[in-house]
């Protein structure tokens, strides 16, 4: 069957870009710079994610564009053309995991996208004068206490979600992030520019631009490693987030792109874009936390129990918390899309299904794994894994554990056994001829830099340090 592909390059950047850009950013940078120094965490996040995650990305995007199939069969039908023949184990540990990843974190998102959208409707309800309760510390705790609740917004996402995918890559994933990316940005910049004129905003500012080497592990009784490691390893697990490098979700929107198309430039495009909503998500949440006295320290609560509180003490801070909680509900939607996609090709292709099928199957599979993780919540079954949460454990062990390893086998795949086709696939729709240094250092990146980086994390997060 002939595969699809992208309608436009600005389509498929834009669509990359919302999968990349999406609760990672809006929620989980700013809490993570607040926690980890500000400054620091910024400019250790930029190296890392020009230096890393760029090429890592540009090397997920090529593999999917060389394979044009799903992910699974995709480690064949790249070796092959790269004459080569592989072990079916490359496809189990970099397909099926990939698989395994999308369908637990679309489960852990589906709630969290919830909670935004409900948030969302409940300062659109108070703006418009049509609810008078405001929205306090309880609002989350009343929320997250409540099962069905939280299943009535989640479930509401997951229809929105497969109504997109049905429609396929050209009318659906890429139509709607032809026009809510755009939607996107303009809400972000008329945000923090809002914020930043807020009497107090510079003290958030200055905490987030300027970096504090202490954090950084420099102390005056001298350097620090285990802290600066510690450091390094949190930023190196945002840039994979946020550049949805564990889930397949790359690879996939890679093997929709033609040949044509200038894929240095479109991954260029996607890390830009992705570091600039971090960055603009910083500057909107810190400076506003400052402003009102708040400590940026408190982790992931920062959106949902501190920012409201800051709103709720704003003139117009009805309208304003409207449009954030609508920033983050739009960046996390295009994200839960890109989540499902690898899913539903995978279900396509093996079960030979239609994608209306597949997209009902898929979704059903979410609402089992949301329904499952919110039971745990409750006192019904309080399941518990080494004494934590469902919803928690599931974060951990995709985040620390099967999004690395995935992450690891693809790179060595990409690196040592597949890496002159891919490579030489990045040249096609280039009109320049792509330097040897920037190959050679795409290749080492693949090879070891990327692997031995996963491994430590993998292994830092097995061993509690
Ligand atoms: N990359 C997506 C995010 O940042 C998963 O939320």
């Amino acid at each position: 069957m002939r595969r699809v592909h992208w309608g436009s390059q600005i389509g498929f950047i834009l669509a990359t870009a919302g999968s990349a850009i999406g609760l990672g950013n809006v929620w989980r940078f700013p809490y993570l710079a607040g926690q980890n120094g500000g400054g620091t965490f910024l400019i250790l996040y930029l190296i890392c994610a020009f230096g890393l995650g760029y090429f890592m990305l540009l090397g997920k995007l090529a593999f999917g564009r060389t394979a044009q199939t799903n992910i699974v069969d995709g480690f064949q039908v790249v070796a092959e053309k790269n004459h080569k023949s592989i072990s079916r184990i490359w496809g189990i540990l970099g397909g099926w995991l990939a698989f395994f990843n999308a369908v637990l974190v679309s489960s852990v998102y589906v709630i969290v996208i919830g909670w935004t959208l409900c948030y969302a409707v409940e300062s659109a309800l108070i703006m418009l004068g049509l609810k008078q309760i405001r929205i306090t510390q309880d609002t989350f705790g009343t929320l997250t206490g409540s099962f069905y609740y939280q299943f009535f917004w989640g479930f509401l996402c997951i229809l929105m979600t497969s109504w997109i995918l049905i429609r396929g890559v050209k009318k659906g994933i890429e139509k709607v992030s032809l026009v809510l990316m755009p939607f996107l940005f303009a809400l972000l910049v008329f945000l923090a520019l809002w914020i930043l004129m807020l009497p107090g905003a510079e003290k958030g500012i200055a905490f987030f631009l300027t970096p504090d080497f202490e954090a950084m592990g420099f102390k005056a009784d001298g350097f620090h490693f285990n802290e600066f490691a510690g450091l390094l390893l949190k930023v190196l697990g945002q840039v994979f987030y946020s550049l949805s490098l564990g889930l397949g979700v790359i690879y996939i929107y890679g093997s929709y792109l033609s040949q044509s198309g200038d894929l240095l430039k479109s991954a260029k495009w996607v890390v830009l874009l992705d570091t600039f909503v971090a960055f603009m998500s910083g500057l909107i949440v810190l400076p506003a936390v400052f402003a009102f006295g708040l400590e940026p320290s408190t982790g992931p609560a920062l959106s949902f129990i501190s920012l409201p509180f800051v709103f709720m003490k704003m003139t117009g801070g009805s309208f304003l918390m409207f449009l954030f909680f609508v920033l983050l509900f739009i960046a996390a939607l295009t994200s839960l899309i890109s989540i499902y996609e690898p899913i539903v090709s995978l279900i396509m292709d093996k079960l030979k299904l239609s994608r209306v099928k597949a997209t009902f199957l898929t979704a059903v599979f979410n609402l089992a794994g949301t329904t499952v993780l919110l039971l745990s919540f409750t006192k019904v079954c309080p399941w518990t894994v080494n004494g934590k949460d469902l919803f928690s454990a599931i974060d951990v062990l995709t985040g620390s554990y099967t999004m690395p390893i995935m992450v690891f086998f693809c790179c060595l795949f990409i690196g040592w056994i597949v890496s002159t086709a891919v490579i030489r696939n990045i040249q096609n729709g280039h009109s320049k001829s792509v330097s040897k240094g920037f190959k050679r250092y795409l290749r080492w990146t693949l090879r070891v830099t990327a692997p031995i980086i996963l491994l430590i994390l993998f292994l830092s997060a097995l061993f509690g340090e």
